[in-house]
């Protein structure tokens, strides 16, 4: 059983697909903590599946590194199998992808190397681009640069706005997360054999 600790920064839609996942016996892994960089509003998703939770404001501490030390602190006690980045929108810095990579991964809307860091469905909006998509990766000390490990194309339809194209990405999005963790958990994904450039 594959133990995850997971990350977050928003409404956390994408964490309850996963929880939502765990909950079928057959499915390899389990969310042991969720943690986040301020009061998300996904924390609230510990208490309706008794999972503990963690904050760590990154406002509260005057560099990323220190910020990073103290996340390290809260995560390690976990000693998660995979450190899961879904909608946390901060970078990781590098001494905390050293502690607890290969097996930290995150989730990305839009087909990358297109379109990465906080903004990639307006970018690709503002791109004129006719489709554009949903990636999961293995985090590295880059933007959004770390080795693809599923990815699929999305259509940008005519009259779309961010929160539309958000919409139609984020189910994609989900099921290639839900996809990933089992293939991390079965071994069908190696992140050793991955590991990030
Ligand atoms: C996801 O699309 C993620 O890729 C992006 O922010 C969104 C988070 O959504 N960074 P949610 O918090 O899971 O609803």
């Amino acid at each position: 059983m594959l133990e995850l600790v997971v990350l977050i920064s928003g409404t956390g839609s994408n964490l309850r697909a996963l929880l939502e996942a765990t909950r079928d016996a057959e499915y390899p892994a389990r969310v042991v903590a969720i943690g986040a960089d301020r009061d998300a509003e996904g924390l609230q998703l510990g208490e309706e599946y008794s999972i503990p939770t963690f904050t760590v404001p990154f406002t509260r501490y005057a560099t990323r590194a220190e910020w990073g030390a103290a996340l390290a602190e809260q995560i390690r006690p976990w000693t998660p199998d995979l450190l899961v980045l879904s909608g946390l929108m901060r970078l990781l810095p590098p001494a905390v992808v050293a502690e607890f990579g290969p097996a930290v991964i995150n989730t990305h809307p839009a087909y990358l190397p297109e379109f990465p860091g906080a903004h990639g469905v307006r970018d690709a909006l503002a791109a004129g681009v006719t489709e554009t998509g949903a990636s999961v990766i293995a985090v590295d000390d880059g933007v959004d640069s770390g080795p693809i490990l599923a990815q699929e194309r999305i259509p940008v339809l005519p009259g779309d706005t961010e929160s539309t194209l958000h919409d139609r990405i984020k189910p994609v999005e989900r099921r290639l997360l839900i996809q990933t963790v089992l293939d991390i958990a079965n071994g069908h994904i190696d992140l050793k054999g991955t590991t990030p450039a």
